[in-house]
């Protein structure tokens, strides 16, 4: 499968390392090709492009900061329509990391405004890069209200080596962006930078 990944940070760094890993076609985009190439080639990704370029994929994973990527997004927006759109990102700001939309629709919701068409699935963004970085089995906490495209992320997680779980449609990503702000806050207070949360799922 073609992913494209936008974005050059961390998260890109680790979810492409992965998902190249598993041999996927994985394509970088970036505001700088060279840049965008030069991580393609030190994480083992197929090539390194534009955004737009890396928009032409199966499945175009947004990793730009969180204060971008409405706007790339919106810019994208023709060629993303009909794609599985995957938003990982946070919009969190300090000193508290509570989310910058308060109990308004969550950074996901925008992005399916933005780019009407796109197949929105919220994931990974309670999951620290140095998390997914290292060889652990963080969970991965899915939102969609697109059932096929939900399920494709969630097999994506399986296949490396995450472990899924299926929190609900696409308007449960407020709750998870308030909880990815609950981790900075924590990590802020000392605890350490791979801190995760994890839902247990106790029967009766
Ligand atoms: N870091 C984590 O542990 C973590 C965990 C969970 C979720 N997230 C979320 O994942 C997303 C990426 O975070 P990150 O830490 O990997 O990287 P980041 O430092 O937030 O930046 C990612 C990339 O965004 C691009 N970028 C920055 N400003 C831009 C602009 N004005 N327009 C277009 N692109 C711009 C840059 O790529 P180019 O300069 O190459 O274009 C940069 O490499 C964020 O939304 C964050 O909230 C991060």
């Amino acid at each position: 499968m073609r992913i494209g990944i936008l974005g050059t940070g961390a998260m890109t760094a680790a979810l492409g390392r992965r998902l190249s890993a598993i041999g996927h076609d994985v394509v970088i985009g970036s505001r700088d090709p060279v840049r965008a190439e030069t991580l393609a080639r030190e994480i083992g990704a197929s090539s390194g492009t534009d955004l737009l370029h890396a928009a032409q994929s199966d499945v175009v994973i947004v990793a730009v900061r969180d204060t971008a990527a409405l706007e790339v997004v919106g810019e994208l927006a023709g060629e993303l329509a009909g794609r599985v759109v995957l938003d990982l990102g946070n919009p969190i700001d300090p000193p508290h990391f509570e989310s910058r939309y308060g109990a308004g629709p969550s950074l996901a919701e925008r992005m399916a405004e933005a780019a009407p068409g796109a197949i929105v699935v919220k994931a990974f963004n309670t999951v620290y890069a140095e998390h997914l970085a290292g060889d652990g089995s963080p969970q991965v906490l899915v939102a969609a209200d697109d059932g096929p495209a939900k399920t494709l992320v969630t097999e994506l997680v399986v296949a490396i080596g995450c472990e899924p779980l299926d929190v609900g449609a696409l308007r449960v990503s407020r709750h998870l962006e308030q909880l990815a702000g609950f981790e900075v806050d924590l990590v802020e207070g000392g605890y350490a930078r791979a801190t995760s949360l994890r839902v247990i799922d106790l029967p009766g």
